[in-house]
Order: structure tokens, then C-alpha cells, then sequence
């Protein structure tokens, strides 16, 4: 049986499978995509998914933030998601739907989009898990701010443009291990950030037709052009990544007993043996 594509020609071209073999999944990089304008993707059909969400599923806040800011110190932007994204020309804000593949018309976008990527993805972290998909959209000069994230991640920019600042994923004067160790035990992804940090940027400037891939846990922030912003991000996690994040919350734990653990590797094999080490000690109940 042939499973009927929602989009008719392949997304991305070979030139940017090729590129990504050189990156993924280590390196941030520039990569191209042929979305076409998608009807799932006009500013309306956005409106309207947003406004079907579950709340648990929108976020969305003015957009002249700081780089760095504790979430809790997120103001409202006093406007519903429907009306936030019909006027994200002049309202100032940024908003994310989250979790799109909820709704089957995105999902099947979503894993066409990721059926694209197999041949560059499996043989390197093995099978793509937990498809997710996620829709920024954001007024001129708004700002998502100093963050990292779990998934293996690509975003295509669809509408605007903006430049992704990257930093790598590992270096702990970007992101220390015990930031890792919260996030992986449920804290929010939102990281401390210092100016200095801006020296050891990788900028990545995107405009309709381009996107950029993501390592896991790559710390980044986002500055959006003086012209609104749709962007599309698809995420996929991998045996590796889930492993990775075992990994950190297992050491927190330690450091709860008063153990100060090294950064873990960004290695598979390492992450699984220290894993399965983690599952071992917990059925001895050495650890909570
Ligand atoms: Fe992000």
C-alpha cells in the first residue's frame, strides 16, 4: 500500500542530507528545505490551531525580553493565542505551539517531513523516536531567550528571518552539569546566561528556504529580524538522547547523596553503561 505524502516533492534537497552526514548529530549547522507555503502553515490556520490547543500546549509571552530570564519572570502579553497570532505584525510577542503532531493533519507534515531525514538519522542514532513538532511565531525584534532541549532538533524557517545563536552542547561554561542535573530532573529549560557567553557563539542567520540543525541539549537563543517570524521546528529523540538524559538525572541524584559527579560524555556507548549502571543500583534501591 503507498501512504499518500501531504506534500508532493521532497522537502529537503540532496545537498542538505549530505551536509547533515557531516553534522548530525554533533554539530549545529545551516541546512536548506523546500517547504512550499503550506496551507497548515498560514498565520489563520496557525490562529486556529493555537486557539484548539489544549493551554498546556501554547505559550506565548511579549517578545522584548532579556536574553536571560527566570520563567517565572515572564510578563503576559494580556492578549488570547487566536489574537496573538493574528497580529504578530504589531503586537510585540512571541508564542509557540507546542506539540503539534496532536492534531493528524500536522502529524502527517511531521512525519512526512521526518520520513525525509531516515537515511541520514538511523544509521547514526539508530531509530527516530517521540516525533514532535513545535510552531514559533514572532513579532519583529522579539527574543526567545537563553534555553536548551532534549530533542535532536531542525528548524525550518518559513516566514522572516532570524539568527540562531548556538553554542555547543557539553561545554559547561555555557551550561554546567548541574544545569543539566535540574533540567533532567524537571526544571525548565531556561538557562543563566552572562554577556561573555556571546564571544563563543556559532551565528546562524536564516531566511524562508533555510534552517538550521540542533544538537541535543545545544544551548541557544534566538533573535528574531525586524520582519515577523513563522518558524517550524521538527524533533525526533533517539535511544541515544533518552540515555543521555538518564545519564544527567542519575547524577543529580548522586549529588543529592553528597557525590559530585562528572559531566557525562557525550557518547552513547558511555551514557548506556552509566545507565544501566543507574538501573541496577535502582532496584537495589540505592537510589531514589
Ligand atoms: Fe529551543
Amino acid at each position: 500500500m503507498t501512504v499518500r505524502r501531504t506534500i508532493d516533492q521532497p522537502v529537503f534537497p540532496a545537498d542538505t542530507l549530505a551536509r547533515m552526514e557531516t553534522l548530525y548529530p554533533l554539530q549545529a549547522g545551516l541546512l536548506h528545505h523546500r517547504l512550499p507555503d503550506h496551507p497548515l502553515l498560514s498565520l489563520d490556520a496557525l490562529a486556529k490551531l493555537g486557539e484548539s490547543l489544549p493551554a498546556t500546549q501554547v505559550e506565548y509571552n511579549p517578545g522584548d525580553v532579556p536574553i536571560g530570564i527566570d520563567p517565572d519572570d515572564l510578563p503576559s502579553n494580556g492578549l488570547s493565542i487566536g489574537e496573538t497570532i493574528r497580529t504578530i505584525d504589531t503586537n510585540r510577542s512571541w508564542a509557540v505551539l507546542k506539540n503539534i503532531e496532536t492534531t493528524p493533519a500536522y502529524r502527517a507534515l511531521l512525519l512526512d517531513l521526518l520520513d525525509e531525514l531516515k537515511s541520514v538519522v538511523e544509521p547514526r542514532t539508530g531509530a527516530m523516536l517521540t516525533p514532535q513538532g513545535f510552531v514559533f511565531i514572532s513579532s519583529p525584534d522579539s527574543i526567545t531567550p537563553f534555553h536548551f532541549d532534549p530533542e535532536h532538533n531542525i528548524l525550518l524557517q518559513l516566514r522572516g528571518s532570524k539568527v540562531m545563536n548556538v553554542w555547543p552542547a557539553g561545554n559547561e561554561r555555557f551550561a554546567h552539569r548541574t544545569q543539566h542535573e535540574r533540567y533532567h530532573t524537571g526544571g525548565h529549560r531556561n538557562l543563566p546566561w552572562e554577556e561573555a557567553y556571546r564571544d563563543g557563539a556559532q551565528q546562524v542567520p536564516l531566511g524562508p528556504g533555510e534552517a538550521v540543525l540542533m544538537p541535543v541539549m545545544a544551548p541557544h537563543f534566538v533573535a528574531n529580524g525586524d520582519a515577523p517570524s513563522i518558524s517550524l521546528s521538527i524533533t525526533w529523540r533517539s535511544e541515544w538522547s533518552y540515555r543521555e538524559s538518564e545519564a544527567h538525572a542519575a547524577n543529580a541524584a548522586l549529588r543529592r547523596m553528597g557525590l559530585d559527579p562528572a559531566m557525562p560524555p557525550r557518547w552513547p556507548s558511555y551514557a548506556w553503561a552509566k545507565t544501566v549502571g543507574w538501573r541496577v543500583a535502582r532496584r537495589l534501591k540505592l537510589v531514589s
